[in-house]
């Protein structure tokens, strides 16, 4: 008996995939991201990050799942009115509670709770948080062992100052480890700058996650490309592929 069949799981099985709203990159992927996986998509700015985002969302709901969107975006108004200026039409399962978008509050102390509350209660499968970074560049308040941001009150606390590495990777953990529970499956966008080489602005998360998807802009030759950069029990070209945005969402050439 070896270590994989004590657990009843085949040497070589495939995890059970998750459709991502793209035949293509479905294709890419053997059939979609492994079940219970968490996707990082990285990018420039405008590379397409929420786009992908709704092609995951708009998958979800027609095949009936529940689905979650947390944005740091105050505006949930101006998402629903970019997914439906590109076709995807949220308003009637977001009225019916098929949908649900949660506006993440930066300045409240509680959000990873909320957050995680939210998830559990709403039994969601399919969960996307647009973006990570804000999160992670928030400070940490170390008091007790679960709660990085303490309460509004709390006394005993140990501050590390904003977008230290122990704070980044503390609130990295956390998000991860709420997004990371069974028959759950998470796409979050990380912003990197203009001309980095890394994979997300925290430089941490892609070390964290099951995937990556990294868009690229290239300006001088008005091209987009996406590239799968890793995918747990996935075999997968790491060759970049042509996509476009057109008025339909993101496309393969
Ligand atoms: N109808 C359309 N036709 C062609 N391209 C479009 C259309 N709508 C949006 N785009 C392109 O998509 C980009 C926005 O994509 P998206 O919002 O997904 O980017 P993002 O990576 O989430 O950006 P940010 O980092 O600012 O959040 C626009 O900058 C534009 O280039
Ligand atoms: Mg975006």
């Amino acid at each position: 008996m070896d270590e994989f069949s004590s657990v009843g799981i085949a040497r070589n099985e495939c995890p059970p995939r998750v459709n991502t709203g793209l035949d293509k990159l479905d294709e890419l992927l053997s059939g979609g991201f492994p079940s219970n996986s968490i996707t990082l998509v990285s990018g420039t700015p405008g590379s397409g990050k929420t786009i992908m985002c709704f092609h995951y969302i708009a998958e979800g709901l027609n095949k009936g799942e529940k689905c979650i969107y947390l944005t740091s975006d105050e505006r949930v108004k101006n998402i629903l009115k970019q997914a439906t200026e590109l076709g995807f039409d949220f308003r009637s399962a977001a009225d019916s509670g098929q949908l649900k978008f949660m506006y993440v509050d930066l300045d409240r102390s509680n959000i990873h709770k909320e957050m995680e509350n939210e998830i559990e209660q709403g039994n969601y499968s399919r969960v996307v948080l647009d973006s990570l970074t804000p999160v992670a560049e928030l400070p940490v308040w170390v008091s007790g062992v679960h709660e990085i941001i303490p309460s509004e009150g709390s006394t005993d606390t140990k501050k590390y100052p904003t977008g230290s590495v122990p704070a980044t990777r503390m609130h990295v953990r956390r998000i991860i480890s709420i997004l990371s529970k069974k028959n759950r499956t998470a796409m979050v966008t990380s912003e990197v700058p203009e001309g980095s080489r890394s994979l997300s602005r925290d430089t941490i998360s892609e070390f964290l996650v099951d995937g990556i998807l990294l868009l690229d802009l290239d300006t001088t030759m008005d091209r987009r490309k996406l590239t799968v950069r890793k995918m747990r029990a996935t075999k997968h070209t790491l060759k970049p592929h042509d996509i476009m945005i057109t008025e339909g969402g993101i496309k393969f050439l």
